[in-house]
């Protein structure tokens, strides 16, 4: 931090794992970290806010319907899929607010951790033992890496990236496509009673 302002910077999750481990590293390089949406106030001369959500490899197999994302179907039953289809609409998500955030100085990106020690996967017995397989998970720390990069990096600054380990990473086109992510977006302006024409267009 020395010579560079102090940020602002919202953690949602933080209460454990990759959130954590995330929140404790940017307090401790003396950035403020809250839980409250003021990243529009906090684009500015001191450059832009940002949005980094968490993705995985399971949006690959996310069944998202975009037009009916809270529908009580069938195949969000299994939890691994709907796991996978809410991946897939946290990256859709990154797409929709980089096309709409971007111009207003705010940088949304996503990013892939790894395989975390976490309390994440704990009620699954197949995740939990893959937890036992020495080097296969990484510690929360090594997890948060690339989110505090991306939270602070000039070099981070993709409207709408998608990252692992510091580096782009690749999603699959139903995770990325721009019409689907437009889609989600005014299907969860409705599910939320919001009017379409909400926010920046
Ligand atoms: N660990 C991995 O291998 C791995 C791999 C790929 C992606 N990820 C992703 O990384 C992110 C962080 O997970 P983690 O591994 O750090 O797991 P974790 O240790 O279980 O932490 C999850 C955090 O999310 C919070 N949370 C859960 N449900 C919430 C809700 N409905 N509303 C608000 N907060 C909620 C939890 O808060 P409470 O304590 O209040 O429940 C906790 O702070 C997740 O998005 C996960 O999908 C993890």
């Amino acid at each position: 931090m020395t010579g560079m302002a102090r940020r602002t910077v919202v953690v949602t999750g933080g209460s454990s794992g990759i959130g954590l481990a995330a929140a404790v590293a940017l307090a401790g390089a003396g950035d403020e970290v809250v839980l409250l949406d003021r990243l529009r106030a906090a684009a500015g001369p001191a450059g832009p806010a940002r949005i980094v959500t968490t993705g995985s490899l399971a949006e690959a197999w996310g069944p998202l319907d975009v037009d009916r994302p809270a529908a009580p179907v069938a195949r969000y039953r299994v939890r691994w899929l709907a796991y996978g289809a809410s991946k897939q609409a946290n990256l859709l998500f990154t797409v929709e607010a980089a096309r709409r955030f971007a111009p207003l100085g705010v940088v949304p990106t996503c990013f892939f951790p790894g395989l975390v020690q976490t309390r994440f996967g704990r009620s699954s017995p197949l995740f939990s033992l893959a937890k036992t397989i020495p080097l296969l998970f990484r510690t929360p720390e090594q997890g948060a890496d690339t989110l505090v990069w991306l939270a602070t990096d000039d070099e981070a600054l993709v409207p709408g990236g998608y990252f692992a380990f510091r580096a782009p990473f690749a999603a699959t086109p139903r995770s990325t496509d721009p019409d689907r992510a437009r889609r989600l977006w005014s299907a969860s302006l409705r599910a939320v009673g919001l009017p379409a024409v909400s926010g920046p267009q």
